[in-house]
């Protein structure tokens, strides 16, 4: 099968398209046909060497987390799913994603069944991005419909799908980013929209609930400042020290959590993001489809960090995706 492997941790030059053996799958997974698998800055970001501690195994590795497919064969201890059934998820880490490759194995606690109203494309973008909105609005955030939320980067990944489970919720929406995306954001359904290029968010928003951070550095200790006394910021890039999230308590009141979608994600929340989907409450946007062959192409641009919504790699030359 066509694999897209990592042979050493210096950069996304150092991937290639390879022909590698179809991985077998073990009792407690799926042999999944992957139509579809979506892009995240962790791609680029391990691609990167960046985060070592994540990984565990031994080079070359396939990247790729996000997957959308269909299951072609079963471990002999899983039977939720059967061969022909459509499925989407996210591999965990520690270890090598493998979703960008024709066929990778997923566990049962990793997938569930791909919403209908989603094609391939759309429905790879959806497991990290979906999962960590849907988590730090709700279990972290505790969002409700009287509520301020702030979403930082709101015309990303996470974002987007942020911006549209809060204003599902009935919260009052803010959303920052370049004023390129205030038309996309308008029409997902920020109350407010402000241009992190032409104005600080500091200066024209306040009494703030909930933030989002999924941009971090000085965007976190500028967010606290917004904040109603008792807020919380959900910061996402990385975890901020204790020292600070002790100082952000005592000087302002207010409470800064980070969680990590890799370890805090399980099924139950992707079936939650799935039925929202289906609901019609949220959409994934995908701005762009690459082919597996311009896998560099797409964490460059990616890494650039003004994606609008999600960008995909498609696996099946446009059969069924
Ligand atoms: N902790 C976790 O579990 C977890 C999970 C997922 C992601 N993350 C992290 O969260 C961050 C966001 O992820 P993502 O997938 O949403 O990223 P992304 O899709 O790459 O975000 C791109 C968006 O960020 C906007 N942006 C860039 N700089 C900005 C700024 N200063 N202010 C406001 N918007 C800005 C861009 O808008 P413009 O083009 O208009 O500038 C673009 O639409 C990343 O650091 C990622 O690693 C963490």
């Amino acid at each position: 099968m066509r694999a897209i492997r990592l042979q050493e941790t210096d950069g996304i030059d150092a991937l290639t398209e390879e022909d590698v053996s179809c991985p077998e799958p073990s009792p407690d997974e799926y042999l999944v046909r992957v139509h579809a698998a979506g892009i995240n800055p962790l791609d680029w970001l391990l691609s990167r060497g960046m985060l070592p501690h994540l990984l565990d195994t031994d080079l070359p590795w396939i990247p790729g987390w996000d997957v959308s497919g269909v299951v072609e064969s079963v471990g002999s201890d899983v039977s939720e799913f059967a061969p022909g059934d459509a499925v989407f998820g996210m591999s965990r880490l520690p270890g090598a994603g493998g979703a960008f490759a024709d066929h990778t194995t997923m566990s049962a606690d990793e997938i569930a069944a791909k919403p209908e109203g989603l094609s391939h494309h759309e429905a790879a973008a959806v497991p990290m991005a979906g999962q960590t909105a849907f988590h730090a609005l709700y279990e972290e955030g505790d969002v409700d419909s009287a509520e301020r939320v702030l979403v930082h980067a709101a015309s990303g990944g996470v974002g987007h799908m942020a911006i549209q489970f809060a204003e599902h919720t009935g919260a009052h929406v803010i959303g920052t980013a370049s004023g390129d995306n205030e038309a996309f954001l308008r029409e997902l359904g920020v109350d407010e929209f402000v241009n992190y290029r032409s104005e600080r968010f500091e200066e024209v928003v306040d009494d703030v609930d909930l933030v989002l951070d999924a941009v971090g550095g000085d965007v976190l200790e500028r967010s606290v400042e917004v904040l109603r006394s008792g807020g919380i910021v959900v910061t996402l890039p990385e975890p901020p020290s204790q020292a600070a999230v002790d100082r952000y308590h005592d000087e302002y009141g207010v409470d800064v959590r980070f969680f990590d979608v890799i370890t805090d994600s399980d099924p139950e929340t992707l079936r939650q993001v799935a039925a929202h989907i289906d609901a019609g409450v949220v959409a994934p946007r995908v701005s762009d489809v690459y082919s597996l062959s311009k896998m560099q192409d797409a964490l460059d641009r990616s890494a650039g960090g003004h994606v609008r919504g999600k960008l995909a790699v498609g696996l099946t030359g446009g059969v069924d995706d």
